[in-house]
């Protein structure tokens, strides 16, 4: 994407020190923001995407918080603010699965779920806001006071049986996304989501790393491979440019067809 530029923007990336996350953060550096790496857990792998951002030639720093805690949220936004006077692009991207039979399932696995993918949204996209409404737009960088993009994912349309936990908090970001969305537009605040397919990541291994495994889930696929998280960074880079300046209160589905109902290729 040699055309667009996020010079001189500052993105922060939850969950940013694996799988999709990781990968957005480094494109967004690669567009010429410099990136806040979140990271909850593995300070390491944090601190070795801020190096390969580095060595790319671009800026990052790591900050840990966990995004279901309120006042890590806010510590997080107030370390980044005073290291770089303000956000521009947020990726609310940390998530997590808690996969169980609906009868069998904890309040514990429920909840958990529901604070990092729901809560956590919310605590994070509150914050940015906050921030994007104070500055207002800064012509130099972006015709938008700040950009949001939700990691959501098919399951906020799709049923997903034995993950009604996980389903249901990306069902929640959809409709939050959209109410932000509709509430902030007047302030120049672009809010979108990206709907992933399956990606290849650790947060679903067991989908893809066996033979067997990944020829059941390409029957899912129309479009016949398996995602990587470079699509859904090069995604993100678009939602987070001017070049979407007219995109707001969408989900961009990133899926290789999987909303398709691949089931109906014959019959129905
Ligand atoms: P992953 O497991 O590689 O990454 C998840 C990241 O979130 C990790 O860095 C993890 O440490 C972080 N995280 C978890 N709890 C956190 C917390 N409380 N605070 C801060 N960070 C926390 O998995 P992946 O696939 O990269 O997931 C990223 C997002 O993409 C998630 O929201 C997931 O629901 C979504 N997604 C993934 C798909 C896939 O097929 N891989 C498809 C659709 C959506
Ligand atoms: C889930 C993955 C799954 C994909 C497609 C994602 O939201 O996190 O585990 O492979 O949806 O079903």
């Amino acid at each position: 994407m040699p055309h667009i530029t996020l010079q001189g923007q500052r993105a922060l990336v939850t969950g940013a020190n694996s799988g999709i996350g990781k990968a957005v953060a480094i494109a967004l550096a690669e567009a010429g923001a410099k990136v806040v790496v979140n990271y909850v857990s593995s300070e390491q792998r944090a601190n070795k995407v801020v190096e390969t951002i580095k060595k790319n030639g671009g800026d990052a720093i790591a900050i840990h918080a966990d995004v279901s805690k309120e006042e890590q949220v806010q510590q997080m936004f107030k370390q980044m603010i005073d290291a770089w006077g303000s956000i521009d692009i947020l990726v609310a991207n940390a998530g997590v699965q808690r996969d169980a039979d609906f009868i069998d399932m904890t309040l514990q696995q429920w909840q958990f779920v529901m604070d990092v993918n729901l809560t956590g949204q919310f605590l994070c996209c509150r914050e940015a806001a906050r921030e994007f409404v104070r500055r207002g737009v800064d012509p130099k960088l972006s015709c938008s006071a700040g950009k949001i993009i939700c990691m959501s994912s098919v399951h906020e349309v799709i049923p997903w049986a034995g993950h009604v936990n996980y389903a249901t908090s990306k069902g929640g970001v959809n409709m939050m996304m959209q109410s932000i969305a509709q509430e902030m537009a007047g302030k120049k605040i672009r809010v979108n989501s990206i709907s992933p397919g399956a990606i290849s990541t650790p947060i679903n291994t067991s989908a893809w790393n066996t033979p067997e495994a990944e020829s059941e889930l390409l029957k899912l696929i129309p479009y016949q491979r398996v995602g990587k998280p470079q699509d859904i960074a090069r995604a993100a880079v678009w939602l987070a440019s001017d070049d979407s300046d007219y995109v707001t209160g969408t989900s961009m589905f990133v899926d290789g067809g999987m909303t398709l109902y691949p089931g109906f290729r014959e019959g129905g």
